[in-house]
């Protein structure tokens, strides 16, 4: 894809599975698509159903954990949409946390906004509209064992995005921040029971209100959680 928009272009980092890969889905019925993640297959596989609603889609297999890749990957690219959804999380005790487990969370969690949002948001900017949508979680509020470092770094999150919305509202760039409970991804060990979470698609939803109200109108957190949490649906 060249990077000459027809339609408005959306990036979205960890498209390759879970709610990254449901926002690209939902978006790609109006936005034209720029996929990240590390997996390439994962993407390409992504990027062929997104196609098929009719989006121009490029990949970019990308570790957003190294910096100077992914400021040469995307700096300079028309986006004027980004979705900062990539994420990890491991739950456990923090004696018990590396120090690898520690970095990890807090490089894709946290250091990854830099690299990304800098990349970008100059660009949008500079045209005086565009939107930056971070997916947080219900985790930047709360605080649960286990989840030292994982709701340390979503506290960060919401921190940053109320921030960064204050100073470039006025450029005409808005900020959202969207906070989900729990939602069935691989976000979770194998063997979790989630049939009682959101669904992917729900977040996907809530991305594209957020992304596509009124040019006068600012979303800027949005939480969604399941209605009957530990209620399986099968049961009803
Ligand atoms: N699931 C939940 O209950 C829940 C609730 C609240 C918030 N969230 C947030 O939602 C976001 C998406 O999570 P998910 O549930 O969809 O998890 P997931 O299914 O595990 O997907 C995570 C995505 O992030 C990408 N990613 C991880 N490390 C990366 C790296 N170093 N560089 C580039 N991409 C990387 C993965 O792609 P590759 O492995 O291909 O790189 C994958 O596409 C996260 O920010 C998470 O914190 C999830």
């Amino acid at each position: 894809m060249t990077n000459s928009p027809t339609r408005p272009v959306a990036l979205i980092t960890g498209a390759s599975r879970g709610i990254g890969r449901a926002i690209a889905l939902r978006l790609a019925a109006a936005h034209d698509l720029v996929l990240v993640a590390r997996d390439g297959e994962h993407l390409a596989s992504v990027a062929r159903d997104c196609e098929a609603s009719g989006a121009r889609v490029q990949t970019l297999a990308l570790d957003v954990r190294d910096g100077q890749a992914t400021v040469a990957a995307l700096t300079g690219l028309h986006v004027d949409v980004l979705v900062n959804n990539a994420g990890v999380a491991v739950m456990k005790p923090f004696l018990e946390m590396t120090a690898e487990e520690w970095n990890r969370q807090v490089d894709v969690n946290v250091n990854a906004l830099y690299h990304v949002t800098q990349a970008l948001l100059p660009g949008m900017v500079q045209r005086g509209r565009g939107h930056v949508c971070i997916i947080g979680s219900t985790a930047g509020r709360n605080t649960f064992v286990g989840g030292t470092c994982y709701t340390g770094t979503k506290h960060f999150v919401m921190g940053f995005a109320e921030s960064l919305m204050l100073e470039v509202r006025d450029a005409g760039v808005g900020v959202s921040v969207i906070t989900p409970g729990s939602v069935a991804t691989e976000l979770f060990p194998e063997g979790t029971n989630t049939t009682w979470m959101l669904e992917p698609a729900n977040i996907a939803d809530a991305v594209a209100f957020a992304v596509t109200a009124p040019p006068h109108m600012l979303v800027h957190r949005l939480e969604v959680r399941p209605l009957s949490p530990k209620r399986p649906r099968s049961s009803f």
